[in-house]
């Protein structure tokens, strides 16, 4: 089968094709390059010993995708700006790569008959929890432009699959992705200050960024610091490969993609700590515009669909989020890999 990623070389889609090419598939990777360099699939060659056919092109070209879709079987659908902070500023440029480029999209494939897609969804569209765990049965709520975008493509693909029922939809709602790739050569790449806990301490324990802010330690959680739901990236990738399984019959569905259990920011601290050998300074600061306490999912549905379940804990996210920082201190543009 020929699956298209758009968005494929980023963080995410790179992990994925890992986990794509390791099943048989064949993978075409569609991206402009905006939040993400070629190293990285050329990267995921060499984990695979696999070839990746990339085309750079941006999700707003509709004449591209129509001639890049030839022979398509599905879309992994990654494309897309994600800094919830930068959409709040610039709303304009988020409705417009994330909502319009997704309508392009859809219209591309509708025109190609291509008509099985997954979708990368968030969280974020849950909002301020009103129940815990979150199910997908949750209201959906958004607070800022980033969220807003992803809620308003799942509304338009709930539309589009009532308008045609042969189309095949899963749309994924990612919990917290983090961790790397095991081999340590592909993982994420920020650019700039990271926005998101994670490589934000990673980049504290190799010494790039002197301490962490830890964003209020007032919150109704056992320590007051943030509770959330993180998943390793290659569990977050093989759920992937099982939601396109599902596609093989007409459907549109929304499906969670977590672990089911929540971790305190001085948590995730900690354990880095002891992946890591290295000590994290961190000062307490005020909370964060747009933050909530405490989010983690109910992974239920995930298991009953896909047949899908986390296996990876936050020890081996740590471990593998380090090894990844220790190998390439700057990103893909470190050279010892
Ligand atoms: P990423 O930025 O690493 O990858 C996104 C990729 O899309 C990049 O390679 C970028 O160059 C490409 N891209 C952006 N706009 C494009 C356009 N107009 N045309 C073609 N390519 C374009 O991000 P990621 O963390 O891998 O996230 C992948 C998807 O998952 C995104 O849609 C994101 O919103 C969603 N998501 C991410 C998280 C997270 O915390 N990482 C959480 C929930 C959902
Ligand atoms: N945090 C800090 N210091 C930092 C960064 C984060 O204390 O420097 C805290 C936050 O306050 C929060 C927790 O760490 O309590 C996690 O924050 P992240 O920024 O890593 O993640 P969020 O839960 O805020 O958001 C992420 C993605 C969103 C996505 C959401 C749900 O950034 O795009 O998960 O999937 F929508």
């Amino acid at each position: 089968m020929d699956i298209f990623l758009t968005g494929g070389a980023g963080y995410i889609g790179s992990h994925t094709c890992v986990e794509l090419l390791n099943a048989g598939y064949n993978v075409t990777v569609y991206d402009n390059l905006s939040n993400s360099s070629q190293e990285s699939l050329k990267r995921v060659e060499k984990i695979t010993s696999k070839k990746i056919r990339f085309i750079r092109g941006d999700i707003k070209d509709e004449q591209k995708l129509i001639s890049s879709l030839s022979g398509m079987d599905a879309v992994i659908h990654f494309a897309g700006l994600k800094a919830v902070g930068e959409s709040v500023l610039k709303p304009l440029e988020y409705y417009d790569n994330n909502t319009a480029g997704t309508i392009t999209l859809l219209k591309a494939m509708q025109k190609k008959e291509v008509k099985k897609i997954v979708f990368s969804s968030s969280a974020t569209v849950y909002g301020e929890p009103l129940f815990l765990p979150l199910t997908e049965e949750h209201p959906l709520r958004v607070t800022n432009p980033y969220g807003q975008t992803k809620l308003m493509i799942e509304e338009i693909l709930r539309d589009l699959y009532k308008s045609d029922d042969s189309w095949a939809i899963s749309i994924l709602r990612y919990f917290n992705p983090v961790g790397a790739h095991k081999s340590g050569i592909i993982g994420e790449d920020p650019q700039g200050v990271p926005n998101n806990l994670m490589p934000f301490i990673s980049q504290v324990a190799v010494g790039k960024r002197d301490e962490l802010n830890v964003f209020g330690d007032d919150y109704d959680t056992p320590d007051g610091t943030g509770v959330r739901d993180y998943i390793h990236v290659v569990d977050l990738a093989k759920a992937h490969v099982k939601a396109l399984q599902i596609l093989d019959k007409p459907k549109c569905e929304a499906i969670n993609i977590g672990t089911g259990n929540g971790y305190s920011v001085l948590e995730m601290v900690k354990a880095f700590e002891r992946a890591s050998g290295k000590k994290i300074a961190y000062k307490i600061m005020p909370r964060r515009d747009g933050d909530i306490a405490t989010c983690y999912a109910k992974a239920q549905k995930a298991k009953e669909m896909l047949g899908w379940t986390a296996q990876k804990g936050i020890e081996e996210m740590c471990e593998d989020t380090w090894r990844w920082q220790i190998n390439n201190p700057d990103g893909y543009k470190s050279t010892n890999a």
